[in-house]
């Protein structure tokens, strides 16, 4: 359909436990918005390439060492220092697909069980970041995810660390009841996760085009 001068673009989240398929899936999704003749834009947290995001590379890494907290608001400044690019892109009518963000977050830094952060303390820095539009959220089992190829050498992949955070993102999302959320099974094969994810896109387009302002997460 025609998109209205002012129409800004969608913002859509993609989350899931490590070895989901979430970055192989984004850029699926990306090549068929553009095949669209739409414009787009991929972001991933954590952005490794800034200041930021150079330490939480060394930390994930086992090269640096982090207070569970430090960590935590570096992750989430990584964000922040987004924000306005990811603001200029939606308002120049862009699609942005940003693989992982405050729900990643979130879940990650609770599921290690430190007394001085609830999920409530881990949410709060990510309040006020724009409100995406679709979260899909690619639902594995941390066995299931194991078995592809087995998790990588960076902290947290490990299968223990993996089962809480999955249970941590149900919990999240079932909390977040006016975010438009869609679960989607990931232990399914490729092209059909792919399938259900550019249908719950095309659902959302087909809703018409975007004028009122972008939301904030609250
Ligand atoms: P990646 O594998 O998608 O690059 O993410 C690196 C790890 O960082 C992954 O285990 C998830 C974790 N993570 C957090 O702990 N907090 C965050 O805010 C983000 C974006 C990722």
């Amino acid at each position: 359909g025609e998109k209205g001068k002012n129409a800004r673009g969608h913002l859509i989240v993609v989350e899931g436990l490590d070895r989901s398929g979430k970055t192989t899936q984004c850029h699926m999704l990306c090549e068929d918005i553009g095949g669209l003749d739409k414009e787009f834009k991929y972001i991933k947290f954590p952005d490794r390439t800034t200041a930021t995001g150079q330490m939480i590379n060394a930390y994930l890494q086992g090269n640096a060492e982090q207070s569970d907290q430090a960590i935590h608001l570096l992750f989430s400044a990584n964000r922040w220092e987004a924000v306005q690019g990811i603001l200029n892109d939606l308002r120049a009518g862009h699609t942005v697909v940003v693989d992982r963000y405050a729900f990643s977050g979130t879940v990650y830094s609770a599921a290690k069980d430190n007394p001085s952060m609830s999920l409530e303390w881990c949410w709060n820095p990510d309040i006020g970041l724009p409100k995406p539009d679709l979260v899909l959220f690619l639902d594995i089992s941390s066995e299931d995810a194991a078995k592809r190829g087995g998790y990588g050498e960076e902290r947290y992949e490990k299968q223990e660390m993996q089962a809480k955070v999955r249970a941590l993102f149900k919990h999240l999302f079932s909390r977040l009841n006016d975010l438009n959320v869609k679960t989607i099974n990931a232990g399914l094969p490729l092209q059909e996760v792919a399938d259900q994810i550019w249908q719950a896109y095309k659902n959302l387009d087909e809703a018409g085009p975007l004028t009122e302002d972008l939301q904030v997460l609250s």
